[in-house]
Order: C-alpha cells, then structure tokens, then sequence
C-alpha cells in the first residue's frame, strides 16, 4: 500500500489572525483528501513581554521540531509580518533545518505561504518573499496561489496576493478575516491539496512501475 498524501499546516500567530486563516486552510486541504496536520512554531517572547503585548494565549496546537519538517509531501506556512518580513520564531524554525540541508531531506518538497499584516499596505508580498531563498536553497519548490476571483474584488477590502492567502489585522488588531479573505484562505488549501495529492500519486505510480521492472 502506497503512502497517502501528506500535508503540514505550520503557523507562527500571536493574535489568532493567522490561525483562523489556517483553519479555513486547512479545510481547503482536507477537502482534497489530504492528510493534514496543523502546528504551531515555537514561541521564543518571554511571558513578561507576551503579558505587556496583551497576548492571547497561544492555540491548542503540537509544537513543531525542525526534523518534523521532513515527513510532510507538502508545507503551508502561515505567518504574521514583522517589519515586512518573517517573525524571527519562524526564521529559527527555518535554520534549525540544517540537518535536512545537509541529507536533502527537504529537496523535492512543496511550500506555499500565507499572511497577516497589521495594515492594508504592510508587506504580505514582501514577507512571502523573504520565504522564498529557504525554499529555494532547500530545494522546494515554491507554490503560489495566482489570483483566485476574490482577489481581483475591488469593492472592498481583501488581504492576500497572488502569493498566498491573507488577512488585514488592523492596527490595534480589531479586524478579523473577512468572508472572502477566509474563502481564498479555503482556495489556497484545495489548490495546495489537489497538487500534492496528484504529485504522490503520480510519484507511486512511477514507484510501482520502476519496481514492476526489477
Ligand atoms: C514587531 C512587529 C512588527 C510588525 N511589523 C508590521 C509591518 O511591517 N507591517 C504591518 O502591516 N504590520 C506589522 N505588524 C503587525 C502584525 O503583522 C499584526 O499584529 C499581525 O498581522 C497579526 O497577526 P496574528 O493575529 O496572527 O498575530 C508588526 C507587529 C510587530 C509585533
């Protein structure tokens, strides 16, 4: 029996804005037939400044270990921006993989983003770009998310690109996603999904042939 299609939701979230964007993701994902596993990165704050910050406290989610990284097919991260670029707690993650640089165990995969900013203007194509020399240097291979209809609505606010889903937290972070901020977030699972399962499939099969001829 071959393996089934495995995709890793990892999220880094302070105010939950990414986290309910990866909820509908990971919807997106499992309505693909996926299988699908949400995690959070590790918090490096400590609580005196997460106290100060009026932090919630973080969701219920397992922690992930770089070396995790390695059993997925496919890898959706999900983060908030940091001065135009990633939190350092998902740049820590990312550099504890040096293991996985040296055997290649990352080579092959698949990697998507998405975002949350504080302000409409306030770099979610700047931060999914910061993601992409690790991809890149990895060997994984980047998965944008193209211009599903919501994205091209004009009549109101809609947070993401063409890069990833994404939502506009609002200074004061008193903005939650909107419907078709969480539908693209939706969007983004299926396509995501629909890739990795066909990029397995595909992969057993070649598997099964290559060793039908031994
Ligand atoms: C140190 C720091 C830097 C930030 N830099 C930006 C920024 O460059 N642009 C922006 O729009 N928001 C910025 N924000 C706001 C966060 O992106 C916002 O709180 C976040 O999107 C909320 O997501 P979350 O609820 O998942 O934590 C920054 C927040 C912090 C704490």
């Amino acid at each position: 029996m071959s393996a089934p299609a495995k995709v890793y939701v990892v999220i880094y979230t302070v105010y939950h804005h990414v986290h309910k964007l990866a909820v509908e993701v990971q919807k997106g994902l499992e309505s693909t037939g996926v299988q699908t596993k949400m995690f959070q990165v590790q918090e490096t704050l400590p609580e005196s400044v997460l106290k100060n910050i009026h932090a919630p406290p973080k969701p219920d989610l397992p922690i992930i270990r770089p070396e995790q990284l390695n059993d997925a097919d496919g890898i959706l991260f999900g983060f908030p921006t940091r001065f135009g670029s990633m939190p350092s707690q998902v740049k820590g993650l990312l550099d504890g993989t040096g293991a996985a640089f040296a055997k290649g165990t990352l080579h092959g995969k698949f990697a998507g983003t998405f975002f949350s900013t504080g302000s409409q203007h306030g770099g979610q194509e700047t931060t999914a770009l910061t993601t992409i020399p690790f991809f890149t240097h990895q060997g994984m291979t980047y998965v944008p998310l193209g211009f599903p209809p919501q994205l091209n609505d004009n009549t109101e606010i809609v947070g993401g690109s063409a890069y990833g889903a994404g939502t506009i937290a609002g200074g004061d972070g008193s903005r939650s996603p909107t419907l078709k901020e969480l539908q693209v977030a939706h969007i983004q699972g299926q396509q995501f999904g629909n890739l990795i399962r066909a990029y397995v499939r595909g992969k057993n099969a070649f598997a099964a042939e290559e060793s039908s001829k031994q």
